[in-house]
């Protein structure tokens, strides 16, 4: 099945994506990106930076002057794969000398200035909070040095940063609204290497949806490691705990609830997702804000890591089995047409057979549309790795994981055989893979439809009638 992600070191990280070339000009950047959509966005953000700076983008690495890779350390395999490209970017490098390779993101920020030592090829390493610092550390290889700068911030959101959307299908766009998790899940490398959480100005986040939504986009996805806890202090800044803020200060201040509403209020027209939830912070609120507002779409990725309340503990996730399964009956509750995916675990330190059991009995008690699924890999600095011990073996894990993808792929195909007989709103994306004669899009649920085309285009809000499904696909037809 499409849509069942085995292991995201095999997904998402072989996503690599170039950015096109805009204009004409001297030296060219090349841009791969590998991990989570946060990465994908940043990478825009870099392009907008280094475009300041008189770079033009390109597809092409042959004739890039630099080189940057916006580099994953979720897990052990996502930077291997990392690393295996650097290597591959030898070759290239070989006829052009004086390329100069970049590694930027959490691997950056990981291995630091170990990266210039560990890798012989790379000339700049920079960490996700350092960005705007590219013209400079480019400058610095320029006169013939390396150039370093994982500095993270408390501060740095690149509110005023107008991403250049090469990445985009002219349709969809995302845009991020916290950087850093301030969360510790032990199993976790990100707080290490993304830093503090901080919000972004509201003010800045819905001129960035208004720009998009009047030059043509349809669709926003809010961006953030965990988006519920999304809160703007207003002038006061950020204050950590919203109790001991004043009134006049809790009336300036937005939380993710409310900041949805204004995304969602810019135009009917305008669909709106994000990612990531968080089970401990996702409000009644904030699920009442989504049922109130068509646009707003209805599906949530709410990852549970373990459908045990002991290992949910060991994880330090914040939430119990029972807490999960609440919020679950109430998203049930106030939006019945939900669609929830998840994120989860296999072989976590010290998960026993019974527990594994209890993940995949949430597994049946949620019937997700789809997840990604995950064995432990353990991460060099987290607490899990300092203070746990990784001792479920590999054949366990494997085992483990191949059972949660088995019973996935039978809730994917049940669930989508129930959407079979009746119509969806689908917002057209691209040209079908199968055939020019067919386009593709997606449901409010987040589900693939593919249609004949007759005279839809990329960009249009579709009635589809769905009569089949392949897959993680469902087949349909436009209604008038
Ligand atoms: N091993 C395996 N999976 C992990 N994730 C995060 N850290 C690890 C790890 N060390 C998974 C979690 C998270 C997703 C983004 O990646 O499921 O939600
Ligand atoms: Fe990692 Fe947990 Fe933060 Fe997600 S919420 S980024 S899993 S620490």
């Amino acid at each position: 099945m499409e849509e069942i992600k085995k292991e995201i070191d095999e997904s998402k990280q072989g996503q690599t994506t170039m950015l096109d070339s805009n204009t004409e000009g001297a030296r060219k950047v090349y841009i791969e990106s590998y991990g989570c959509q946060m990465n994908f966005s940043d990478s825009e953000i870099v392009a907008s930076i280094l475009t300041k700076d008189g770079f033009n983008t390109t597809k092409n690495l042959e004739e890039a002057d630099l080189v940057l890779v916006n580099t994953c350390s979720i897990r052990e395999k996502a930077e291997q794969t990392v690393r295996n490209r650097l290597k591959s970017f030898q070759h290239a490098k070989k006829k052009k000398p004086e390329m100069m390779i970049g590694v930027l993101g959490c691997m950056a920020e990981r291995l630091k200035s170990k990266f210039l030592e560990e890798e012989k090829l790379v000339d700049i390493v920079v960490g996700p909070d350092a960005y705007r610092d590219l013209p400079n550390l480019v400058q610095q290889v320029d006169e013939g040095k390396k150039a370093v700068n994982v500095i993270l911030s408390k501060e740095e959101t690149y509110a005023d940063i107008s991403p250049v959307r090469l990445l985009s299908n002219g349709v969809s766009a995302f845009i991020s609204i916290t950087r850093g998790c301030d969360n510790m899940c032990t199993f976790c490398v990100v707080p290490f290497t993304r830093g503090r959480e901080r919000s972004r100005n509201p003010e800045s986040i819905l001129e960035e949806a208004k720009d998009l939504f009047n030059r043509g986009y349809k669709e926003v996805t809010l961006l953030g490691q965990n988006v519920d806890s999304y809160l703007w202090y207003g002038k006061e800044g950020l204050k950590k705990n919203f109790d001991t803020l004043s009134d006049e200060e809790k009336a300036e201040s937005m939380n993710f609830a409310q900041l949805m509403e204004q995304v969602a209020l810019i135009s009917p027209l305008l669909r709106v997702r994000f990612s990531t939830s968080h089970p401990k912070d996702i409000t009644d609120e904030f699920l009442h804000t989504m049922a109130k507002y068509d646009n707003i779409c209805k599906y949530i990725h709410l990852p549970f890591q373990s459908g045990n309340s002991r290992v949910l503990e060991v994880m330090n996730r914040g939430y119990t089995r029972e807490w999960y399964m609440e919020r679950i009956d109430k998203i049930k509750e106030i939006m019945p047409d939900c669609s929830i995916s998840a994120d989860i675990i296999a072989g976590f330190c010290s998960e026993t057979e019974e527990e594994h059991k209890e993940t995949l009995s949430l597994m049946d008690y949620v019937r997700y549309d789809f997840s990604y699924m995950f064995k432990y890999s353990e991460r060099p600095n987290t607490q899990a790795q300092r203070k746990l011990d990784d001792d479920v073996s590999e054949e366990d894990k494997s085992r483990r994981l191949s059972e949660i993808v088995a019973l996935q792929r039978d809730h994917s195909f049940e669930i989508n055989k129930n959407y079979v007989g009746s119509v969806y709103e689908v917002l057209v994306e691209k040209n079908s893979k199968r055939s020019d004669d067919e386009l593709a899009g997606r449901t409010s649920q987040n589900t693939v439809v593919v249609f004949p085309r007759k005279d839809y285009k990329v960009g249009d809000y579709v009635k589809v009638h769905v009569h089949d499904c392949t897959g993680g696909t469902l087949l349909g037809t436009a209604v008038e």
